[in-house]
């Protein structure tokens, strides 16, 4: 018999990962194949946590420290000028595991999550595995989150505001004066999730940090990744920080064991490699100036990014996008197209090392050519 599975689960379109290198060379009989399609660090793991997870593997027979004391005393110590406490802190199997279980054990059915679209694609997936309605608010013209538009649409319903700063796939940002507006108008009753996985790679000087608001909101929540400027998307690590209360509340809907062993020795030593963080920052922003002035050369419109990612357009219409992604996948470069996000005739390029930077841009280049699109 079939299983009759609920309709708001029935509708949802799963994610969709950036395609895996062994996959496009299996497919495309290729090698030397460059990703730069899911925001990870090109510089490869740090050797300090190679070292560090070898060091640990005699352990992994045994279950990992359920409430991960080692680890949050590290995100503490990396912290220090905000005083934490143990349980203000909360960890998880990457900040997607994070958010997941915010959501679901902070709002309820009968209650609103107000964020951005053409945000992050997990704050509209996760609620709607839970049931749990969103409200969307449309980007700004200049691709920015409109903050004003979040403030009018606050009701009743609202339960958590959820904000990423820098967006992924925009790279935009709000501002600090933005950020300030936003939290003098959401009701005490709300929680505000800022989700900033590109923390490190950000340097706006007007670009908010949202831990130093934790003072003027008290039901703030900040979400950080050790996926991105760390290097562990496949350890799979991620934190929030957050209340007492909220972090009681967090620890009752977790899994006993939702960070490995391994992930918690990693991201200890990650933290402290400030070494690797500089320099995974520094290639970041040579990465984006040569972006920046070859998309100026070609007179392609992009958006100018707080992220180790740039949205670029690329034309072509509808299908535009795609087209490119499946002419760069030919010549060995993963890159994202963003049509799901609303950006049909745009791709998004994951900075990477000078040499895979080079790579991409000439594969882009001819192709955009080669489609009479550049002169
Ligand atoms: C804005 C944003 N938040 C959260 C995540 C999830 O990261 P992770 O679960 O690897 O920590 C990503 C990953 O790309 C992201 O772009």
């Amino acid at each position: 018999m079939t299983v009759k599975v609920a309709d708001y689960i029935e509708r949802i379109t799963p994610y969709r990962p950036g395609k895996p290198i062994s996959e496009v060379e299996r497919e495309l009989g290729i090698y030397d194949t460059v990703k730069m399609a899911s925001n990870e660090n090109p510089l490869g793991p740090s050797p300090k946590v190679m070292q560090a997870i070898k060091d640990d593997l005699k352990y992994i027979h045994l279950y990992p420290d359920g409430m991960a004391y080692y680890l949050k005393h590290a995100i503490m110590k990396h912290l220090a000028r905000y005083h934490l406490s143990i349980d203000e802190v909360c960890v998880g199997n990457g900040s997607n595991e994070v958010i997941d279980i915010l959501i679901r054990a902070l709002v309820t059915p009968h209650e609103e999550i107000l964020v951005s679209a053409q945000a992050f694609m997990i704050y509209e997936l996760i609620p709607a595995a839970a049931n749990i309605p969103v409200n969307l608010v449309p980007l700004t013209k200049d691709h920015r989150f409109d903050i004003e538009g979040y403030i009018e649409r606050i009701n009743d319903k609202t339960k958590m505001v959820a904000l990423v700063n820098p967006n992924n796939p925009t790279g935009t940002y709000y501002t600090k004066k933005e950020f300030e507006n936003l939290l003098s108008n959401v009701p005490e009753r709300c929680v505000v999730l800022v989700d900033e996985a590109y923390h490190e790679y950000v340097d706006a000087p007007d670009c908010p940090n949202a831990m130093d608001y934790r003072k003027d909101f008290e039901n703030l929540i900040v979400c950080r990744t050790f996926s991105k400027a760390y290097g562990l998307s496949g350890m799979r690590l991620g934190y929030g920080i957050t209340t007492k209360r909220i972090g009681e509340t967090f620890r009752k809907v977790r899994e006993p064991f939702n960070t490995s062993e391994l992930a918690q020795v990693a991201g200890i030593a990650a933290l402290e490699d400030e070494d690797y963080v500089r320099r995974s920052v520094e290639m970041n922003r040579i990465g984006k100036e040569f972006f920046y002035a070859e998309f100026r050369r070609l007179e392609l419109s992009f958006l100018p990014t707080q992220g180790n990612f740039i949205l670029v357009h690329v034309g072509g219409g509808e299908g535009g996008g795609i087209d490119c992604y499946k002419a760069l996948l030919q010549d060995g470069i993963i890159i994202r197209p963003v049509s799901n996000y609303g950006f049909p005739d745009w791709i998004r390029i994951s900075i990477g090392l000078p040499e895979q930077n080079q790579r991409c841009l000439v594969a882009l280049e001819n192709y955009l050519r080669k489609e009479g699109r550049v002169r």
